[in-house]
């Protein structure tokens, strides 16, 4: 007999609907798996064998072709062993399920029958919850996942047994309604460096702000021991909330990303991510792709910080490859079998040394490098990359005598508050739009949002012309002058707005 199962395959985050055709038929016993599986669905069959065999069924003895729609697209991993099995039980007549057409299955089988949980299970639900009828039919280990779409139908099962006979009940009440996401079950305590044990640093602490209330781009300048990795972890800790979307979105990201041994484990990422990959990392690492198509760590900082420290020792051409992103916010890679594009909206942030000894910009030691070496350090950087680099902030060592009085410092929990405030009249501005804070405008909403008076204006464009800005750079200084005008409630953005923007984007190191 022929039946046609309902899944889902994903290709990089997107969930691709992909249907399991099964046909058992009198003859020679036999089984074909055509329509471009992988090695791990290609395995599938002999856990499915065994799986199936744990409840007491016998789908052996026939002439089995199973077909994996559509055929062009590869399928990969072990979340078609559910639908294989059911499949295989209802195209022998060991199972009969009443509306089997409106359940979609995912989930992968141990021999014992077992279900356990497989990645990327919030993409299929955030895809399957716009169609009303459909009930998505997972393992256990999945369902904190599946409950955050709100409004989704759902049954979950611990083992292929629990999963064969609430399907052959039909009972209405055994399918789950998903309540969507409830931040108190999941909320817990955010464990950061302050802000207020931070000694001085009045200006790092400044632009720190600045970066976070619009969400720009920043690079930290100077002497080792300065304090600039230390104020970065700070960063955290004034972030401003996310919204339900911006937590879905994140989180489908980190979901697709999961190892298979860390299923039990799912939380929804309630906060900002804040990435900080090693200087040793490699392409893929950063930006994603590999065998699997894993999103890497500039897609899973995603609506959060990626902070990339000792910048110059990262390799120059995965540094290139944050370009893109940097200006678009999603990376695509294109592999033989299609395109796969990622989002991957982050503030990027970074710190350095402005020579290889490190003292260059000390006003009490002395830098023994040679100019040569110095300007090639510089030269890690590239121009371009430095150009996307809104915030350039040079770090002054802070004086002994300052360590003597304490800090006396604002708390991160005041700092944020005025960040949160500027976030609210960006969410406002941009109600309708695409775009979630100042950082993310385009330039022709840069310049309409800035609302800058004649002579503000020309002041704008005589600075930048004196400072040699490139048109890029004239649009992120607008951006970030906006956010400044925002931070002081101010609807124009003024001259002195404008004039503490221009300080950011003074590097020459
Ligand atoms: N302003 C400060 N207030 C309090 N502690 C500080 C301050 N600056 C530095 N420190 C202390 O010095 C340590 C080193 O600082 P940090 O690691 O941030 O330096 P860095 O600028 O990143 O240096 P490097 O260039 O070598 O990476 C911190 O862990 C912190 O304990
Ligand atoms: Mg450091
Ligand atoms: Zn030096």
């Amino acid at each position: 007999m022929f039946r046609r199962i309902r899944s889902y395959c994903l290709l990089g985050i997107k969930a691709i609907p992909v249907s399991v055709e099964v046909d058992a038929a009198l003859g020679l016993p036999g089984f074909t798996l055509v329509g471009l599986p992988d090695n791990a669905v290609r395995e599938s069959r002999e856990r499915v064998v065994s799986a199936i065999r744990s409840v007491d069924k016998v789908v052996t003895g026939f002439r089995t072709t199973v077909n994996l729609s559509p055929a062009d697209l590869r399928k990969e991993g072990s979340a078609l062993d559910l639908p294989l099995a059911i499949g295989l039980l209802t195209a022998t007549d060991e199972l009969s399920v009443p509306n089997l057409e409106k359940c979609v299955f995912v989930g992968e089988l141990s021999l014992d029958g077992l279900l356990k949980g497989v990645r990327g299970v919030l993409s299929i639900a955030m895809d399957l919850v716009h169609d009303k009828d459909s009930i998505l039919v997972i393992p256990r280990e999945n369902e904190q996942e599946a409950s955050l779409v709100e409004g989704l139908r759902y049954i979950c099962a611990d083992t292929l047994k629990e999963c064969i006979e609430i399907l052959e009940q039909n009972n209405e009440e055994l399918v789950c309604r998903a309540r969507g996401l409830d931040r108190q079950k999941f909320s817990s305590g955010l464990d950061v460096p302050d802000f207020k044990n931070v000694v001085g640093m009045e200006g790092v602490k400044r632009a720190l702000e600045v970066a976070a209330a619009g969400g720009h781009n920043f690079l930290l300048v100077g002497s080792p021991g300065a304090g600039k990795t230390l104020c970065a972890r700070c960063l955290p800790g004034i972030l401003p909330e996310m919204c339900d979307e911006e937590i879905l979105e994140t989180t489908r990201i980190h979901s697709c990303a999961r190892r298979s041994g860390d299923m039990e484990s799912f939380r929804p990422v309630l906060l900002r991510p804040f990435r900080t990959p090693h200087h040793s990392a490699s392409m893929v690492a950063l930006v994603g792709g590999g065998a699997r198509l894993l999103p890497g760590e500039a897609s899973l900082a995603h609506n959060g910080v990626l902070f990339l420290d000792e910048l110059p020792e990262f390799n120059r051409s995965v540094l290139e490859a944050l370009r893109e992103p940097m200006e678009d916010g999603e990376i695509s890679v294109s592999r033989a079998s299609g395109t796969v594009v990622w989002p991957a909206r982050f503030m990027m942030g970074a710190a350095m040394n402005p020579c290889p000894c490190g003292y260059s910009m000390d006003p009490k030691k002395v830098c023994t490098c040679l100019p040569d070496a110095r300007k090639r350090y510089q030269e890690k950087i590239s121009g371009p990359l430095l150009d996307r680099i809104d915030l350039q902030v040079s770090v002054p060592p802070v004086e002994t005598s300052q360590f003597a009085c304490g800090s006396g410092a604002e708390t991160s929990a005041e700092i944020r508050q005025r960040v949160c405030a500027a976030r609210e009249i960006q969410r406002r501005r941009f109600a309708g739009l695409s775009f979630r804070c100042n950082a993310a405008m385009n330039s022709e909403a840069a310049r309409r949002f800035a609302q800058m008076e004649g002579a503000t204006e020309k002041f704008a464009v005589a600075s930048a012309d004196k400072m040699n800005l490139s048109a890029r750079g004239y649009y992120r200084l607008l951006k970030v002058a906006r956010t400044i005008a925002d931070l002081r409630h101010s609807e124009p953005v003024e001259i002195p707005d404008l004039a503490e923007a221009l300080r950011y984007r003074a590097f020459r190191g």
